[in-house]
């Protein structure tokens, strides 16, 4: 295989005291980070030091859980709303890109057009949207529905909800806006598309109240992993985010995905394969291992059984279950690729009900020195089974930190990251082109 020679694409996943679910207790973490800005500001500041391509912030438009014992005990049940983070980030980074989270189920795509093509005005082309059609199906009981829409419905919708997105923030030519003082001219009506569409889900005439975006449209991001999902994902998303456990899976998710992208028509190179992993990182790998087990044993049974019973379906009540003995039959819940790829795990490796939440719980690890996670990262790129990591810290401020100072310097002196900002926005970071306006003469 010939050696690559572009370079890894970095995001860091901005979760309150950090990624791994029992964070918030422990001494190297914020406990009361969730609302506070200057924490997220830091934290931003740190990653655009580290020259990371963008940061990313999930969402669940609901309350996080309806099973409050168990939410109780997690940091999950306050977070920002992600546009409005980002647009406070905005204005306190100058090059980091910013990946907001919003839900096709619950929302309209004339407000999030709307909302995406600000966040890329204000802050100078570097929006990006995570569309994603919602996992919690709490959210349901928000926005008038007894139940969550289904899974093939949700993609039916979201296809559809992305195409008028699309096609909203092509409303406008690039230089539409001549606001020529002397002809009192402030727009040309000939650079102005009226979108007219009229859909099975949708009807929305347009065209948008905000001029084109500085980077034609927000980067688009997805992280379907169903075939709904996949399929979705390779014809419009640019960065993929997913989460594997082998390199094998990988390679065969990185091939699958880009192949589809190309039967769509589109250049491979345009969509970017990022998995997620969560590095604990010490001087020397019983450090970085042990560092690891005390985040682990913070994790309360009562939650991280009810985390493995959300990804297996809603209404499973594990409780009367010996925690240290098997899965009992294969629990019937939502359609769903997370939950297919839980019971598979539990299946091969003969997982106890504890040792399976353990391991939802704790995430993806990469367990080691700096130099251990330098070479994981060289391994995945370089054997294509990724074009880049979503970095999921486990606990905040202190692992990005330690990742900046220790990791990135290895990752530049291999060659594999950049030392300085390719460009302005984060497409030209990421590599991406600036896409045409579909309704342009010139
Ligand atoms: C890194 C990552 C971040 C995600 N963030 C969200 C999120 O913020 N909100 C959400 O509802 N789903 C989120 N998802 C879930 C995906 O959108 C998707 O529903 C999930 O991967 C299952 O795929 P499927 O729906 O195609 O089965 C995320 C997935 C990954 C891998």
């Amino acid at each position: 295989m010939t050696r690559r020679t572009d370079h890894l694409k970095l995001g860091a996943f901005l979760a309150n005291s950090g990624h791994h679910i029992a964070a918030w207790r422990h001494p190297l973490a914020q406990a009361d980070a969730s609302l506070d800005f200057e924490h997220f500001k830091a934290i931003a500041e740190t990653a655009e030091r580290g020259k990371f391509d963008a940061l990313f912030v999930a969402d669940v438009v609901a309350l996080w859980g309806h099973h409050h014992d168990a939410l109780s005990r997690s940091a999950r049940a306050e977070h920002f709303e992600p546009l409005t983070l980002m647009s406070a980030l905005a204005a306190v980074t100058r090059h980091i890109g910013l990946i907001a989270t919003a839900t096709t189920s619950y929302n309209e795509p004339y407000h999030i057009a709307r909302k995406f093509a600000s966040l890329d005005h204000l802050s100078g082309g570097r929006a990006a949207w995570n569309l994603v059609t919602s996992v919690v199906s709490d959210e349901a009981w928000n926005f008038g529905r007894e139940n969550h829409i289904d899974h093939g419905d949700r993609y039916q919708r979201a296809e559809e909800f992305h195409d008028v997105v699309k096609g909203l923030w092509d409303s406008w030519d690039d230089d539409a806006f001549v606001r020529d003082k002397s002809s009192g001219q402030y727009f040309d009506p000939g650079k102005l598309h009226t979108l007219n569409h009229h859909g099975e889900h949708f009807s929305v005439r347009g065209p948008l109240n905000v001029a084109r975006p500085p980077q034609g449209h927000p980067v688009l991001v997805q992280a379907g992993a169903s075939e709904a999902g996949k399929t979705l994902a390779a014809r419009v998303a640019e960065l993929i985010f997913v989460v594997h456990h082998d390199l094998a899976g990988a390679q065969a998710f990185y091939q699958d995905i880009k192949a589809r992208a190309a039967d769509f028509g589109r250049n491979p190179d345009h969509l970017k394969i990022l998995p997620g992993v969560t590095p604990f990182i010490a001087e020397t790998r019983e450090q970085a291992q042990a560092l690891f087990e005390e985040f682990q044993a913070l994790i309360d049974p009562v939650l991280g059984l009810r985390l493995l019973a959300d990804t297996l379906g809603d209404d499973i009540d594990l409780s009367a279950y010996d925690l240290d003995g098997p899965l009992p039959e294969t629990p019937v819940g939502q359609r769903g690729s997370r939950r297919d790829k839980v019971l598979e795990l539990a299946r091969k490796e003969n997982l106890s009900i504890r040792q399976l939440y353990l391991r939802l719980a704790g995430g993806n690890p990469l367990i080691g020195t700096p130099a251990d996670i330098a070479d994981s990262f060289e391994a995945w790129f370089q054997s294509r089974a990724c074009d880049g990591f979503n970095v999921f810290f486990p606990y905040y401020p202190g692992a990005i930190e330690g990742f900046v100072d220790q990791v990135i310097p290895l990752l530049q002196e291999r060659g594999l990251f950049r030392r300085e900002y390719e460009g302005r926005t984060l497409r030209e970071n990421l590599g991406l082109p600036r896409p045409a306006n579909r309704f342009s003469r010139s």
